[in-house]
């Protein structure tokens, strides 16, 4: 590919920046595939803060791909526990199988191969082939988005075909071949660090001559988002039903949310029911409508939970029942103090921390 001096001269400025600005993290110090692709699988799902935690504890129980491959699911969905978006980390543990079998416990180096495993998209390839070999596949993330879309003034939406296109392109002409792992790391970091979404500090910025945006004074304006996507409301009303320190779950199936967690009985409505409101429904009745006579101990209501495409509603309902209807048989059963042994959705995570400190 053709490069300009003034192209190169934006990779040299952002690598010299990176030397002094970036964060010490672990991901850093490593050339090894597998860690790298991990850190990166994580950090799509949380905050570097928070990630760190989450990327040691992983890193120290899988170690390498053999040991992720032949762990139980539950365990690995374990480790991910509160991170959310449990489908990235069954992909993670689909894909050191496939990498034990196809490639024989090594993680391939070319990139169309690490591509084509479960889990992998174009930046996360990009950023493995590019920070463990040093390859020249530019990597665009939500960060390099910001950094190119302010620093040429693109105003194509970035949630689009044409957007995704054209940023590819920006990236790859400003990416220095020889040096492409750093620079890569160089432009997410500025994107995390100093072009970052709200109220940028431009005046320190390495770039600031170099920034259309900036020059124009419209830096916020970037990047522009078309924003499509449609959100679907839910209600979900969960039941810890008691009975002597016995409770039930379910792990769930299928192609909606949460693949293999467990969670309480539920009951979906498509409208927002208080509790008398609940009781009348059919479900409810299928449910407990032999279960004697019932005791809510606790409750919390309209919890809002966003996920990327749907706003779930929920709310929790602790009922002790005063002999266990047939209906439950369907259902896990366990001791109360059991359940945190099993992997659960972010959201009852979160009801099962306010009931421990009493909500
Ligand atoms: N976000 C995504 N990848 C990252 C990395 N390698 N370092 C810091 N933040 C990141």
């Amino acid at each position: 590919m053709l490069q300009y001096e003034s192209e190169l001269e934006i990779s040299r400025i952002l690598v010299e920046w990176y030397e002094t600005y970036k964060r010490e993290l672990p991901w850093r110090e490593t050339r090894d595939p597998y860690i790298i692709w991990i850190s990166e699988i994580i950090l799509q799902q949380t905050r570097v803060v928070q990630g760190l935690e989450y990327f040691l504890r992983f890193t120290e129980r899988f170690p390498d791909v053999a040991s992720l491959a032949v762990a139980e699911e539950d365990e690995v969905l374990k480790y991910w526990q509160g991170l959310g978006y449990y489908s990235r980390a069954r992909n993670l543990h689909a894909a050191a199988k496939s990498i034990m079998e196809r490639f024989n416990g090594v993680f391939p180096e070319n990139y169309k191969e690490v591509l084509s495993l479960k889990g992998i998209g174009e930046y996360t390839a990009a950023a493995i082939v590019s920070f463990a070999w040093n390859q020249p596949c530019p990597v665009v993330d939500g960060n390099v988005y910001r950094v190119l879309s302010r620093l040429f003034a693109v105003d194509t939406p970035i949630d689009t075909t044409k957007g995704k296109k054209q940023f590819a392109e920006l990236a790859g002409m400003i990416l220095d071949p020889k040096n492409a792992g750093t620079h890569n790391q160089a432009i997410m970091e500025l994107g995390a660090l100093q072009c970052v979404p709200q109220n940028p500090d431009c005046g320190v910025c390495p770039l600031k001559d170099k920034c259309v945006a900036f020059a124009s004074g419209n830096v916020q304006a970037y990047p522009v988002k078309q924003n499509k996507t449609k959100t679907r409301d839910r209600y979900f009303h969960y039941l810890y039903i008691i009975y002597k320190e016995q409770t039930w779950m379910n792990r769930r199936t299928g192609k909606d949310i949460w693949t293999g967690l467990y969670e309480f009985p539920l009951i979906e409505t498509d409208h927002a029911m208080d509790f008398s409101g609940l009781c009348e429904t059919q479900a409810f009745r299928n449910l407990l409508g032999d279960a004697g006579k019932l005791s809510i101990t606790q409750g919390l209501s309209n919890v809002k939970h966003t996920l990327s495409h749907q706003i779930l509603y929920a709310s929790f309902y602790q009922i002790e029942i005063e002999q266990v209807p047939e209906s439950l048989g369907n259902y896990l059963s366990l001791p109360c103090r059991d359940i945190e042994k099993y992997a659960v959705p972010r959201l009852i995570h979160i009801y099962l921390e306010k009931l421990n400190g009493n909500l």
